[in-house]
Protein backbone atom coordinates (compact mmCIF):
# COMPACT_ATOMS: atom_id res chain seq x y z
CA UNK A 1 0.00 0.00 0.00
CA UNK A 2 1.06 3.43 -0.70
CA UNK A 3 1.39 5.82 1.52
CA UNK A 4 -0.59 9.61 0.96
CA UNK A 5 0.80 12.30 2.47
CA UNK A 6 -0.96 15.58 3.14
CA UNK A 7 0.51 19.74 2.76
CA UNK A 8 0.75 21.63 5.57
CA UNK A 9 -2.01 24.93 6.04
CA UNK A 10 -1.97 27.00 8.80
CA UNK A 11 -0.74 24.76 11.33
CA UNK A 12 -2.76 21.78 10.00
CA UNK A 13 -2.59 19.00 7.70
CA UNK A 14 -4.91 18.64 4.78
CA UNK A 15 -5.35 16.86 1.78
CA UNK A 16 -6.95 18.02 -1.94
CA UNK A 17 -8.86 16.01 -4.27
CA UNK A 18 -6.33 14.00 -6.44
CA UNK A 19 -2.93 13.06 -5.84
CA UNK A 20 0.67 12.81 -8.10
CA UNK A 21 2.66 9.92 -7.81
CA UNK A 22 6.64 10.35 -5.82
CA UNK A 23 8.84 7.70 -7.84
CA UNK A 24 12.05 6.09 -6.63
CA UNK A 25 14.39 6.86 -9.61
CA UNK A 26 16.12 3.57 -9.49
CA UNK A 27 13.20 1.47 -9.97
CA UNK A 28 10.23 3.80 -11.02
CA UNK A 29 8.42 2.51 -8.45
CA UNK A 30 5.63 4.43 -6.57
CA UNK A 31 7.05 5.54 -3.20
CA UNK A 32 4.32 7.91 -1.93
CA UNK A 33 1.56 10.00 -3.18
CA UNK A 34 0.79 13.34 -2.67
CA UNK A 35 -1.66 16.20 -3.10
CA UNK A 36 -2.23 18.07 -6.34
CA UNK A 37 -2.73 21.36 -4.54
CA UNK A 38 -4.43 24.36 -6.65
CA UNK A 39 -4.43 27.94 -6.54
CA UNK A 40 -7.17 27.89 -3.56
CA UNK A 41 -4.69 26.14 -1.43
CA UNK A 42 -1.74 28.64 -2.33
CA UNK A 43 -4.62 32.03 -1.01
CA UNK A 44 -5.26 29.55 2.11
CA UNK A 45 -1.28 28.96 2.44
CA UNK A 46 -0.83 33.08 1.72
CA UNK A 47 -3.87 33.81 4.37
CA UNK A 48 -2.08 31.77 7.04
CA UNK A 49 1.29 33.80 5.93
CA UNK A 50 0.33 37.02 6.63
CA UNK A 51 -1.92 36.02 10.05
CA UNK A 52 1.04 34.71 11.52
CA UNK A 53 3.52 37.51 10.10
CA UNK A 54 2.98 40.06 12.44
CA UNK A 55 3.67 37.76 16.23
CA UNK A 56 6.74 35.78 14.22
CA UNK A 57 8.16 39.09 12.90
CA UNK A 58 7.81 40.75 16.15
CA UNK A 59 9.58 37.68 17.73
CA UNK A 60 12.95 38.37 19.31
CA UNK A 61 15.24 37.10 16.37
CA UNK A 62 17.66 35.25 19.62
CA UNK A 63 14.19 33.13 20.13
CA UNK A 64 13.93 32.63 16.51
CA UNK A 65 17.18 31.16 16.33
CA UNK A 66 16.77 29.51 18.80
CA UNK A 67 14.01 27.37 16.72
CA UNK A 68 16.54 26.85 13.87
CA UNK A 69 19.37 25.12 16.61
CA UNK A 70 15.97 23.16 16.75
CA UNK A 71 15.22 22.36 13.69
CA UNK A 72 19.23 21.62 13.60
CA UNK A 73 19.58 19.09 16.49
CA UNK A 74 16.91 17.18 14.91
CA UNK A 75 18.12 16.78 11.46
CA UNK A 76 21.09 15.52 13.23
CA UNK A 77 19.60 12.73 15.36
CA UNK A 78 17.35 11.73 12.07
CA UNK A 79 20.60 12.02 9.62
CA UNK A 80 21.00 8.83 8.92
CA UNK A 81 16.79 8.27 8.29
CA UNK A 82 16.59 11.23 6.38
CA UNK A 83 19.74 10.16 3.62
CA UNK A 84 18.44 6.93 2.84
CA UNK A 85 15.02 8.53 2.36
CA UNK A 86 16.76 11.88 0.10
CA UNK A 87 19.07 8.65 -1.34
CA UNK A 88 15.80 6.44 -2.45
CA UNK A 89 13.82 9.29 -3.70
CA UNK A 90 16.46 11.48 -5.36
CA UNK A 91 18.50 8.69 -6.16
CA UNK A 92 21.66 10.23 -5.53
CA UNK A 93 23.94 7.63 -3.73
CA UNK A 94 24.05 7.60 -0.05
CA UNK A 95 27.42 9.45 0.90
CA UNK A 96 25.83 12.01 -1.13
CA UNK A 97 22.23 11.97 0.46
CA UNK A 98 23.82 12.25 3.74
CA UNK A 99 26.14 15.52 2.70
CA UNK A 100 22.39 16.86 1.44
CA UNK A 101 21.04 16.57 4.83
CA UNK A 102 24.22 17.99 6.25
CA UNK A 103 24.46 20.84 4.42
CA UNK A 104 20.98 21.77 5.54
CA UNK A 105 21.95 21.25 9.38
CA UNK A 106 25.20 23.45 9.07
CA UNK A 107 22.89 26.00 7.02
CA UNK A 108 20.35 25.95 10.40
CA UNK A 109 22.81 26.58 12.64
CA UNK A 110 24.92 28.78 10.67
CA UNK A 111 21.41 31.10 10.25
CA UNK A 112 20.62 30.19 14.05
CA UNK A 113 23.32 32.54 15.29
CA UNK A 114 22.19 35.10 12.61
CA UNK A 115 19.44 35.16 15.42
CA UNK A 116 22.02 37.29 17.69
CA UNK A 117 23.50 39.73 15.04
CA UNK A 118 21.00 40.65 11.80
CA UNK A 119 23.79 43.37 11.35
CA UNK A 120 23.08 46.50 10.12
CA UNK A 121 25.33 49.86 10.05
CA UNK A 122 25.33 52.91 11.65
CA UNK A 123 27.30 55.82 10.19
CA UNK A 124 27.77 59.57 10.26
CA UNK A 125 25.41 62.13 9.11
CA UNK A 126 26.26 65.68 7.33
CA UNK A 127 24.30 67.46 9.64
CA UNK A 128 25.22 67.98 13.71
CA UNK A 129 22.82 66.10 16.62
CA UNK A 130 21.51 63.41 13.87
CA UNK A 131 21.56 59.96 14.24
CA UNK A 132 21.98 57.25 11.08
CA UNK A 133 21.26 53.75 10.98
CA UNK A 134 19.93 50.89 8.97
CA UNK A 135 17.84 48.23 10.77
CA UNK A 136 16.52 44.80 9.11
CA UNK A 137 13.16 44.15 8.50
CA UNK A 138 11.26 40.75 6.77
CA UNK A 139 10.53 40.92 3.12
CA UNK A 140 7.18 39.58 4.55
CA UNK A 141 5.41 36.67 3.06
CA UNK A 142 7.85 35.18 0.94
CA UNK A 143 6.94 32.40 -1.78
CA UNK A 144 9.85 29.45 -1.61
CA UNK A 145 9.87 27.23 -4.60
CA UNK A 146 12.83 24.13 -4.43
CA UNK A 147 14.64 22.09 -6.97
CA UNK A 148 14.63 17.72 -6.23
CA UNK A 149 18.69 17.92 -6.89
CA UNK A 150 19.13 19.09 -3.09
CA UNK A 151 15.90 18.24 -1.53
CA UNK A 152 16.64 18.96 1.98
CA UNK A 153 19.80 21.08 1.62
CA UNK A 154 18.13 23.78 -0.81
CA UNK A 155 14.73 24.08 1.19
CA UNK A 156 17.18 24.64 4.32
CA UNK A 157 19.73 27.04 2.25
CA UNK A 158 16.02 29.17 1.68
CA UNK A 159 13.91 28.19 4.69
CA UNK A 160 16.50 28.86 7.82
CA UNK A 161 17.45 32.89 6.81
CA UNK A 162 13.55 32.91 6.21
CA UNK A 163 12.97 32.34 9.40
CA UNK A 164 15.33 33.99 11.09
CA UNK A 165 15.14 37.45 9.58
CA UNK A 166 10.72 36.52 10.28
CA UNK A 167 9.31 36.18 7.29
CA UNK A 168 6.30 34.14 6.95
CA UNK A 169 6.62 31.51 4.16
CA UNK A 170 4.46 29.25 1.29
CA UNK A 171 7.02 26.35 0.52
CA UNK A 172 6.56 24.34 -2.89
CA UNK A 173 8.51 21.51 -3.32
CA UNK A 174 9.56 19.28 -6.71
CA UNK A 175 6.70 17.46 -6.83
CA UNK A 176 10.01 15.08 -7.42
CA UNK A 177 10.96 15.08 -3.72
CA UNK A 178 7.86 16.34 -2.17
CA UNK A 179 8.76 13.31 0.97
CA UNK A 180 12.04 14.72 1.81
CA UNK A 181 10.81 18.35 2.36
CA UNK A 182 8.07 16.82 3.77
CA UNK A 183 10.48 15.59 6.24
CA UNK A 184 11.86 19.04 6.82
CA UNK A 185 8.18 20.30 7.50
CA UNK A 186 7.45 17.44 10.13
CA UNK A 187 10.51 18.77 12.04
CA UNK A 188 9.91 22.13 11.67
CA UNK A 189 6.84 21.83 13.02
CA UNK A 190 8.25 19.94 16.12
CA UNK A 191 10.88 22.42 16.58
CA UNK A 192 8.44 24.97 17.52
CA UNK A 193 7.82 26.97 14.38
CA UNK A 194 4.58 28.57 14.75
CA UNK A 195 1.28 27.38 12.85
CA UNK A 196 0.90 29.48 9.94
CA UNK A 197 4.60 30.39 9.58
CA UNK A 198 6.05 27.59 7.69
CA UNK A 199 2.92 26.96 5.23
CA UNK A 200 3.83 23.46 2.80
CA UNK A 201 1.89 23.45 -0.65
CA UNK A 202 2.41 20.57 -3.14
CA UNK A 203 1.49 20.32 -6.74
CA UNK A 204 2.69 21.18 -10.26
CA UNK A 205 4.57 24.09 -11.28
CA UNK A 206 1.49 24.96 -13.78
CA UNK A 207 -0.73 25.09 -10.54
CA UNK A 208 0.85 25.48 -7.34
CA UNK A 209 3.97 27.14 -8.54
CA UNK A 210 1.92 29.79 -11.32
CA UNK A 211 0.07 30.72 -8.30
CA UNK A 212 2.84 31.84 -5.96
CA UNK A 213 4.42 33.31 -8.32
CA UNK A 214 1.45 35.67 -9.48
CA UNK A 215 0.00 35.99 -6.10
CA UNK A 216 -0.66 40.26 -5.17
CA UNK A 217 -0.20 39.11 -1.34
CA UNK A 218 3.24 37.64 -1.88
CA UNK A 219 6.34 40.34 -1.40
CA UNK A 220 9.32 37.98 -2.34
CA UNK A 221 9.77 34.81 -3.83
CA UNK A 222 12.98 32.42 -4.18
CA UNK A 223 13.48 29.68 -6.72
CA UNK A 224 16.45 27.74 -7.55
CA UNK A 225 15.88 25.57 -11.04
CA UNK A 226 15.75 26.33 -14.59
CA UNK A 227 17.03 29.19 -16.44
CA UNK A 228 13.59 29.05 -18.44
CA UNK A 229 11.29 29.18 -15.41
CA UNK A 230 13.71 32.18 -13.93
CA UNK A 231 13.21 34.05 -17.02
CA UNK A 232 9.00 33.33 -16.73
CA UNK A 233 9.31 33.97 -12.90
CA UNK A 234 10.83 37.61 -13.33
CA UNK A 235 7.94 38.26 -16.69
CA UNK A 236 5.19 37.39 -13.75
CA UNK A 237 5.99 38.28 -10.81
CA UNK A 238 5.30 41.45 -10.63
CA UNK A 239 7.22 43.71 -7.94
CA UNK A 240 7.93 40.94 -5.79
CA UNK A 241 11.96 40.94 -4.19
CA UNK A 242 13.13 38.14 -6.29
CA UNK A 243 16.34 35.75 -5.88
CA UNK A 244 17.09 33.21 -8.81
CA UNK A 245 19.32 30.36 -8.70
CA UNK A 246 19.53 29.09 -12.37
CA UNK A 247 21.70 26.99 -14.54
CA UNK A 248 25.30 26.16 -15.17
CA UNK A 249 27.63 25.36 -17.76
CA UNK A 250 30.54 25.36 -15.16
CA UNK A 251 34.03 24.52 -16.94
CA UNK A 252 37.17 22.97 -15.07
CA UNK A 253 40.45 24.67 -17.08
CA UNK A 254 43.54 21.99 -16.97
CA UNK A 255 46.47 24.08 -17.62
CA UNK A 256 49.68 22.29 -18.63
CA UNK A 257 51.27 22.82 -15.58
CA UNK A 258 48.52 21.07 -13.30
CA UNK A 259 48.56 18.01 -11.10
CA UNK A 260 46.91 15.91 -13.33
CA UNK A 261 45.81 13.28 -10.68
CA UNK A 262 44.31 15.69 -8.91
CA UNK A 263 42.71 17.21 -11.97
CA UNK A 264 41.14 13.69 -12.81
CA UNK A 265 40.01 13.44 -9.61
CA UNK A 266 37.99 16.68 -9.36
CA UNK A 267 36.69 16.46 -13.21
CA UNK A 268 35.34 12.80 -11.91
CA UNK A 269 34.05 14.18 -8.98
CA UNK A 270 32.50 17.15 -10.12
CA UNK A 271 31.03 15.10 -13.67
CA UNK A 272 29.73 12.44 -12.99
CA UNK A 273 28.50 13.27 -8.66
CA UNK A 274 25.09 13.15 -8.62
CA UNK A 275 25.07 12.08 -11.96
CA UNK A 276 25.59 15.27 -13.02
CA UNK A 277 22.36 16.40 -11.74
CA UNK A 278 23.79 19.29 -9.64
CA UNK A 279 23.95 23.39 -11.19
CA UNK A 280 27.35 23.70 -9.99
CA UNK A 281 28.43 19.89 -12.04
CA UNK A 282 31.42 20.23 -14.11
CA UNK A 283 30.21 19.10 -17.68
CA UNK A 284 32.84 21.38 -19.42
CA UNK A 285 36.72 20.19 -19.18
CA UNK A 286 39.00 22.67 -21.63
CA UNK A 287 42.23 21.18 -21.12
CA UNK A 288 45.51 22.75 -22.22
CA UNK A 289 46.44 21.16 -25.54
CA UNK A 290 49.34 19.89 -24.58
CA UNK A 291 47.87 17.78 -21.86
CA UNK A 292 44.63 16.84 -23.04
CA UNK A 293 45.73 13.55 -24.41
CA UNK A 294 46.96 12.14 -20.95
CA UNK A 295 44.20 13.80 -19.48
CA UNK A 296 41.31 12.43 -21.59
CA UNK A 297 42.95 9.14 -21.38
CA UNK A 298 42.89 9.11 -17.69
CA UNK A 299 39.39 10.37 -17.03
CA UNK A 300 37.99 7.93 -19.87
CA UNK A 301 39.45 5.04 -17.77
CA UNK A 302 37.84 6.20 -14.44
CA UNK A 303 34.66 6.76 -15.94
CA UNK A 304 34.16 3.81 -17.79
CA UNK A 305 35.19 2.09 -14.37
CA UNK A 306 32.02 3.76 -12.33
CA UNK A 307 29.63 1.39 -11.35
CA UNK A 308 26.12 2.36 -12.10
CA UNK A 309 23.01 1.21 -9.66
CA UNK A 310 20.73 2.71 -6.75
CA UNK A 311 22.05 5.21 -4.85
CA UNK A 312 21.50 3.16 -1.33
CA UNK A 313 23.90 0.27 -2.69
CA UNK A 314 27.27 0.67 -1.30
CA UNK A 315 28.61 -0.77 -4.30
CA UNK A 316 26.69 1.81 -5.91
CA UNK A 317 29.12 5.45 -7.77
CA UNK A 318 26.73 6.83 -10.11
CA UNK A 319 22.77 6.70 -9.30
CA UNK A 320 19.74 7.14 -11.48
CA UNK A 321 18.90 10.33 -13.59
CA UNK A 322 15.51 11.80 -11.73
CA UNK A 323 12.74 10.89 -14.04
CA UNK A 324 11.94 10.06 -17.53
CA UNK A 325 12.19 13.46 -18.93
CA UNK A 326 15.67 14.02 -17.22
CA UNK A 327 16.70 10.78 -18.92
CA UNK A 328 15.43 11.53 -21.94
CA UNK A 329 16.86 15.31 -22.34
CA UNK A 330 20.67 13.13 -21.59
CA UNK A 331 19.90 10.90 -24.88
CA UNK A 332 18.78 14.01 -26.87
CA UNK A 333 22.02 15.86 -26.06
CA UNK A 334 24.03 12.75 -26.96
CA UNK A 335 22.48 12.32 -30.46
CA UNK A 336 23.31 16.14 -30.93
CA UNK A 337 26.66 15.76 -29.63
CA UNK A 338 27.22 12.72 -32.23
CA UNK A 339 25.35 15.04 -35.01
CA UNK A 340 27.44 18.06 -34.26
CA UNK A 341 30.62 16.25 -34.92
CA UNK A 342 31.80 15.28 -31.31
CA UNK A 343 33.59 12.28 -30.68
CA UNK A 344 31.89 10.04 -28.08
CA UNK A 345 34.52 8.70 -25.90
CA UNK A 346 32.81 6.90 -23.44
CA UNK A 347 29.14 5.83 -22.26
CA UNK A 348 26.57 7.71 -24.42
CA UNK A 349 23.71 4.83 -23.74
CA UNK A 350 20.99 4.20 -21.03
CA UNK A 351 21.49 1.36 -19.02
CA UNK A 352 19.45 -1.04 -17.03
CA UNK A 353 15.83 -2.66 -17.47
CA UNK A 354 14.77 -0.48 -14.94
CA UNK A 355 14.83 2.97 -13.59
CA UNK A 356 16.19 6.18 -15.16
CA UNK A 357 19.91 5.62 -15.52
CA UNK A 358 21.94 6.83 -18.30
CA UNK A 359 25.87 6.06 -18.96
CA UNK A 360 28.74 8.04 -17.73
CA UNK A 361 29.24 10.04 -20.95
CA UNK A 362 31.92 12.01 -22.44
CA UNK A 363 32.52 13.46 -25.85
CA UNK A 364 35.58 14.75 -26.98
CA UNK A 365 37.13 17.14 -30.03
CA UNK A 366 34.02 19.22 -28.83
CA UNK A 367 34.26 23.24 -29.89
CA UNK A 368 32.84 26.46 -28.42
CA UNK A 369 30.09 27.07 -30.80
CA UNK A 370 28.52 23.15 -30.26
CA UNK A 371 25.07 22.93 -28.23
CA UNK A 372 26.63 19.92 -25.95
CA UNK A 373 29.58 23.10 -24.89
CA UNK A 374 26.85 25.64 -24.37
CA UNK A 375 23.85 24.57 -22.72
CA UNK A 376 23.02 22.62 -19.88
CA UNK A 377 22.28 19.17 -19.69
CA UNK A 378 21.98 18.82 -16.36
CA UNK A 379 23.21 14.89 -16.72
CA UNK A 380 26.23 13.07 -16.88
CA UNK A 381 27.78 14.27 -20.14
CA UNK A 382 31.13 15.61 -19.66
CA UNK A 383 32.16 18.00 -23.21
CA UNK A 384 36.06 17.88 -23.10
CA UNK A 385 37.66 21.23 -25.40
CA UNK A 386 40.96 21.83 -26.18
CA UNK A 387 42.88 25.51 -25.71
CA UNK A 388 46.43 26.65 -26.76
CA UNK A 389 46.75 29.36 -23.90
CA UNK A 390 45.04 30.00 -20.11
CA UNK A 391 43.87 33.17 -22.12
CA UNK A 392 41.87 30.99 -24.26
CA UNK A 393 40.84 28.46 -22.03
CA UNK A 394 39.43 31.59 -20.00
CA UNK A 395 37.99 33.10 -23.69
CA UNK A 396 35.77 29.43 -24.03
CA UNK A 397 35.08 29.82 -20.60
CA UNK A 398 33.09 32.83 -20.47
CA UNK A 399 31.93 32.32 -24.22
CA UNK A 400 28.53 30.55 -22.32
CA UNK A 401 25.69 32.12 -21.20
CA UNK A 402 25.79 30.48 -17.89
CA UNK A 403 28.07 32.16 -14.58
CA UNK A 404 27.79 30.15 -12.00
CA UNK A 405 30.93 27.76 -10.74
CA UNK A 406 34.40 27.68 -12.83
CA UNK A 407 37.36 25.66 -11.36
CA UNK A 408 41.50 26.01 -12.98
CA UNK A 409 43.52 23.54 -11.92
CA UNK A 410 47.56 24.84 -12.07
CA UNK A 411 50.54 24.73 -10.20
CA UNK A 412 50.85 28.82 -11.07
CA UNK A 413 50.01 31.48 -8.70
CA UNK A 414 49.83 33.95 -11.67
CA UNK A 415 48.18 31.92 -13.37
CA UNK A 416 45.27 30.76 -11.01
CA UNK A 417 44.81 34.35 -10.27
CA UNK A 418 44.75 35.70 -13.80
CA UNK A 419 41.53 33.18 -13.58
CA UNK A 420 40.06 34.22 -10.86
CA UNK A 421 40.02 37.84 -11.65
CA UNK A 422 38.95 36.86 -15.21
CA UNK A 423 36.28 33.91 -15.57
CA UNK A 424 33.17 35.47 -15.31
CA UNK A 425 31.09 33.26 -12.91
CA UNK A 426 30.05 33.70 -8.71
CA UNK A 427 32.27 30.86 -7.85
CA UNK A 428 35.86 29.81 -8.83
CA UNK A 429 37.69 26.71 -7.31
CA UNK A 430 41.66 26.71 -7.44
CA UNK A 431 43.26 23.25 -7.93
CA UNK A 432 39.47 21.25 -7.00
CA UNK A 433 36.43 20.84 -8.58
CA UNK A 434 32.87 22.87 -9.73
CA UNK A 435 30.94 21.49 -6.53
CA UNK A 436 31.48 21.97 -3.19
CA UNK A 437 30.12 24.97 -1.83
CA UNK A 438 30.11 25.33 1.93
CA UNK A 439 27.04 27.03 3.92
CA UNK A 440 29.18 30.69 5.20
CA UNK A 441 30.36 31.34 2.01
CA UNK A 442 27.80 33.40 -0.65
CA UNK A 443 26.38 31.15 -3.46
CA UNK A 444 25.32 32.31 -6.60
CA UNK A 445 26.16 33.55 -10.10
CA UNK A 446 26.69 36.16 -12.85
CA UNK A 447 24.63 36.39 -15.98
CA UNK A 448 22.03 33.87 -16.94
CA UNK A 449 22.75 32.34 -13.97
CA UNK A 450 20.86 35.01 -12.26
CA UNK A 451 22.25 36.98 -9.98
CA UNK A 452 21.02 36.60 -6.71
CA UNK A 453 23.29 35.25 -3.54
CA UNK A 454 21.96 32.80 -1.12
CA UNK A 455 23.91 31.15 1.81
CA UNK A 456 26.49 33.05 3.93
CA UNK A 457 25.71 36.80 5.39
CA UNK A 458 24.12 37.46 1.77
CA UNK A 459 21.52 34.77 2.31
CA UNK A 460 20.39 37.17 5.22
CA UNK A 461 20.01 39.65 2.27
CA UNK A 462 17.81 37.90 0.20
CA UNK A 463 15.22 37.55 2.80
CA UNK A 464 15.52 41.43 5.12
CA UNK A 465 15.16 44.44 3.84
CA UNK A 466 17.27 47.19 5.21
CA UNK A 467 15.57 49.93 6.83
CA UNK A 468 17.09 53.49 7.02
CA UNK A 469 17.03 55.24 10.01
CA UNK A 470 17.77 59.45 10.34
CA UNK A 471 17.04 60.59 14.39
CA UNK A 472 17.50 64.34 14.45
CA UNK A 473 17.88 65.56 17.81
CA UNK A 474 19.12 69.02 17.78
CA UNK A 475 15.82 69.70 18.39
CA UNK A 476 15.41 72.26 15.23
CA UNK A 477 14.73 71.57 11.76
CA UNK A 478 18.12 70.60 9.88
CA UNK A 479 17.58 70.33 5.84
CA UNK A 480 19.86 67.75 4.36
CA UNK A 481 21.88 69.10 1.38
CA UNK A 482 20.71 72.70 2.58
CA UNK A 483 22.30 73.45 6.08
CA UNK A 484 25.14 71.67 5.85
CA UNK A 485 27.65 74.65 6.18
CA UNK A 486 28.89 75.60 9.32
C1 LIG B 1 23.09 23.05 -6.69
O1 LIG B 1 23.60 22.29 -7.48
O2 LIG B 1 22.06 23.65 -6.98
O3 LIG B 1 28.39 23.24 -4.23
C2 LIG B 1 23.62 23.28 -5.34
C3 LIG B 1 27.67 22.27 -4.37
C4 LIG B 1 26.60 21.99 -3.36
C5 LIG B 1 25.37 22.76 -3.67
C6 LIG B 1 24.92 22.62 -5.08
N1 LIG B 1 27.07 22.32 -2.05
O4 LIG B 1 27.77 21.52 -5.34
Amino acid sequence: MVMKYKMYIDGGWCGADSYFDDLDPATGDVMARFPSGDGSDVSRAVDAAHDSLGKWSRTPPPARGRILYKIAEILRAEKKRLGILLSNEMGKVLPEALGDVQEAIDVFEYMAGEGRRLLGNTTTSELKEKFCMTVRKPVGVVGLITPWNFPIAIPGWKLAPALVCGNSIVFKPSSDTPLCAYELVKIMEKAGVPPGVVNFVTGSASSVGEAIVKHPRIDGLSFTGSKETGEWIVKNAGLKKVGLELGGKNPIIVMDDADIHLAVDGIIWGAFGTTGQRCTATSRVIAHKKVKGKLLEAIVKRAKALRLGKGTLKTTDVGPLINKAALEKTEAYVKIGKEEGAKLVCGGRRWGKKGFFHEPTIFDSVTPQMRIAREEIFGPVLSVLEAGSLDEAIDIANSVEYGLSSSIYTRDVNKAFRAIERIESGITYVNSSTIGAEVHLPFGGVKGTGHTREAGILGIDEFSNFKTVYVDYSGKLQRAQIDTKD
